[in-house]
């Protein structure tokens, strides 16, 4: 077993997360990953017109209802993302009335906009008061990261460019963002994220200070992943050079390179994104908008297909419970050779 501050702040045998995957459903997973004893997150869902406060209740239920264990959910805090208001106002409300969910949803995971978005509604200051929820939020810089200690977050999550989905302008690895942000806060409590799929890289992110690592693609290739089988077959025969950066709707974002991606424009800075944004016609808009139903429903060629390098070294689509006592057992036998190597 490996103890980590992660593993023992959220009560769980071991310091595997699943990566939030919005605008996707990944209930299925997170109920597989926590029931193997891992910590599983709930996407801020709003495809195919859903109410996002709707879905996430329902996910809510739906969780308790299969598990005893330990989970989190994912708020997207940009402007953009519609429904962040309600979600920051009603989901607090919504946990905080039903004992097993205030118990259970523990981890509440912001990302892509502002981590004083949530850190500053009332009800979630009333709920982080009565419970022992921890609020987290993900890190793609070191100056989002001074940001999220600004906010009082109980932790970050450290996400390098080489993971799937939303990315930062500033593309830095996820092995020279978990240094850079360790040695400038060492105490802060940290899950590594972006290229994590083996033992051997869970090994690496605990000795670069973090206390669990968090995985998208590794799980999106999984039996239980709710994802298309059209898209989860894209990745045991991928390549990390499959993958690229391009534009998406909270800045640049990782995608596997089919004809949608290579149809947009990889913005380097807020600026070239803003007037790429102003550039677009309505009907580009309107297509664009339409990118993760069409992947939703199986066309992986015109649909936004996210994705991070990690696809590299995946070789199969497995059971949860295979995957994750896979990457114990490697990441336990890899500490104690190199423990075996002080003399
Ligand atoms: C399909 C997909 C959807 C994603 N959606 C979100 C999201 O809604 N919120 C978020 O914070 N990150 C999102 N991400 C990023 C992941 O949470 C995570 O940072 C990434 O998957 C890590 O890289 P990996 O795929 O190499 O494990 C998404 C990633 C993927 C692959």
């Amino acid at each position: 077993m490996i103890e980590t501050n992660i593993t023992k702040m959220f009560g769980i045998k071991h310091p595997i997360f699943s990566a939030p995957m919005g605008p996707f459903f990944t209930r299925d997973l997170a109920l597989a990953v926590c029931e193997a004893d891992g910590l599983g997150v709930l996407s801020n869902v709003n495809i195919a017109g859903t109410s996002p406060v709707k879905e996430h209740k329902a996910s809510l239920e739906y969780m308790i209802e299969h598990t005893d264990k330990p989970f989190g959910l994912n708020i997207l805090t940009s402007r953009n993302n519609p429904g962040v208001r309600q979600m920051v106002r009603l989901l607090p409300r919504i946990v905080m009335s039903n004992v097993k969910m205030r118990d259970q949803c523990t981890y509440w995971l912001t990302s892509a906009g502002s981590s004083r978005v949530l850190a500053e509604s009332k009800s979630f200051v009333e709920l982080r008061e009565n419970s022992e929820v921890k609020h987290f939020h993900v890190a793609p810089a070191v100056w989002l990261a001074q940001k999220c200690v600004n906010s009082k977050v109980d932790g970050i999550v450290v996400t390098g460019t080489e993971g799937g989905g939303h990315q930062s302008y500033e593309r830095v690895s996820t092995l020279v963002l978990l240094q850079q942000i360790n040695e400038k806060f060492p105490d802060l409590p940290k899950i590594a994220c972006g290229g994590f799929a083996t033992g051997e890289s869970l090994a690496a992110a605990l000795s670069l200070g973090a206390g669990a690592v968090a995985m998208g693609s590794r799980f999106i290739a999984s039996k239980q992943s709710e994802f298309h089988e059209k898209y989860k077959a894209l990745i045991p025969p991928g390549n990390p050079q499959d993958t690229g950066l391009y534009t998406g709707s909270f800045g640049p974002i990782r995608l596997y390179k089919n004809e949608y991606a290579l149809s947009h424009p990889a913005p380097s800075s807020k600026e070239e994104m803003i007037a790429y944004e102003n550039s677009l016609s309505p009907e580009q808009r309107a297509k664009d908008m339409g990118a993760y139903d069409r992947v939703y429903n199986g066309d992986i060629d015109t649909g936004a297909v996210l994705l991070g390098q990690s696809i590299g070294i995946i070789d199969s689509i497995d059971d949860v419970n295979d995957i994750i006592e896979r990457i114990m057992k490697k990441a336990e036998s890899v500490i104690r050779k190199n423990n075996s190597m002080l003399k």
